[in-house]
């Protein structure tokens, strides 16, 4: 176990495979931030920066953004102050060359990967997932049409924004990105695990049932008083966690 700092722990899995609906749980009760490259770079896009610019075409056509662009924002993000005593990194590393990048830059710190946490969902259930994805601009909830009906008048119920769809959720380009995810990403899975830090888990189950996986996981790693006392125990079925109240990414 990576004792230092910038000690960083890793979401693994497909497109749709629930990294973000799970993202917000595990970094609350790891007390760490949750820095999804996705997220990062829709933000970069919103703004019209360069960087944003130059992802754009990558991302609508469901490709990977070259490795340097991405390896140098996650990077940056991570020298940021909240993130020196770890993080939870969703959606990257991605390549083998982004995991080389990534352990180097950690090593210089005194840091490394405390575990790689492996969400396996087949890839006719990813696709079925994001097919049915819709989000709310507004404040960022996540629906899924196959899961429960949309609003009516397909306003947010949260804040009212009309909902919308990410460009690269069309089903063509779904189909896209997970074929690029088993040929791209699924090689990044053999780098944690000759290193003994990959937990793989069924991520094809109700979310409540994943959660509950994660956390037995980073319990079964963590010292007890790494856990945020909000989640003293694994009986916290009362604390609903809905598909539709994911983050955007
Ligand atoms: P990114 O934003 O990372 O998207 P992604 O990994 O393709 O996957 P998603 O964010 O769509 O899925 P998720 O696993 O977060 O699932 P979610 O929780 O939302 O990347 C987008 C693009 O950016 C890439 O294609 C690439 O171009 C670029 N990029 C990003 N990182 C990069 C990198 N490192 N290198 C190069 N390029 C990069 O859930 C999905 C849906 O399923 C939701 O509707 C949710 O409600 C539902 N759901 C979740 N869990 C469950 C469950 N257990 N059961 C049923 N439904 C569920
Ligand atoms: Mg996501």
């Amino acid at each position: 176990m990576v004792a230092g700092r910038y000690r960083v722990t890793l979401l693994i899995g497909g497109p749709g495979a629930g990294k973000g609906t799970q993202a917000k749980y595990l970094s609350e009760t790891l007390r760490i931030p949750h820095i999804a490259s996705g997220d990062l770079l829709r933000d970069h896009r919103r703004r019209g920066t360069p960087l944003g610019r130059a992802a754009q075409t990558y991302m609508d056509r469901g490709d990977l953004v070259p490795d340097g662009l991405v390896v140098d924002l996650m990077m940056n993000r991570l020298a940021a102050p909240d993130a020196t005593r770890g993080a939870l990194l969703d959606g990257f590393p991605r390549t083998v060359a982004q995991a080389e990048a990534l352990d180097t830059a950690l090593a210089r710190h005194d840091g490394g990967v405390h575990a790689a946490l492996y969400l396996d969902v087949p890839a006719e259930v990813l696709v079925e997932r994001l097919c049915g994805r819709w989000f709310c601009g507004g404040c960022q909830q996540t629906y899924n049409e196959r899961i429960e009906p949309l609003p009516s008048d397909m306003r947010c119920s949260a804040c009212g924004t009309r909902l919308g769809q990410r460009p690269d959720d069309r089903c063509d380009v779904i189909e896209h990105r997970v074929e690029v995810y088993f040929h791209e990403t699924a090689p990044v899975l053999s780098h944690y695990s000759g290193r003994r830090l990959l937990h793989r888990l069924n991520g094809n189950r109700t979310p409540d049932d994943v959660r509950d996986a994660l956390l037995d996981a980073l319990r079964a790693l963590a010292a007890p008083r790494e856990l945020a006392p909000a989640l003293p125990s694994m009986s916290h079925r009362d604390v609903a966690l809905s598909p539709s109240r994911g983050g955007l990414g």
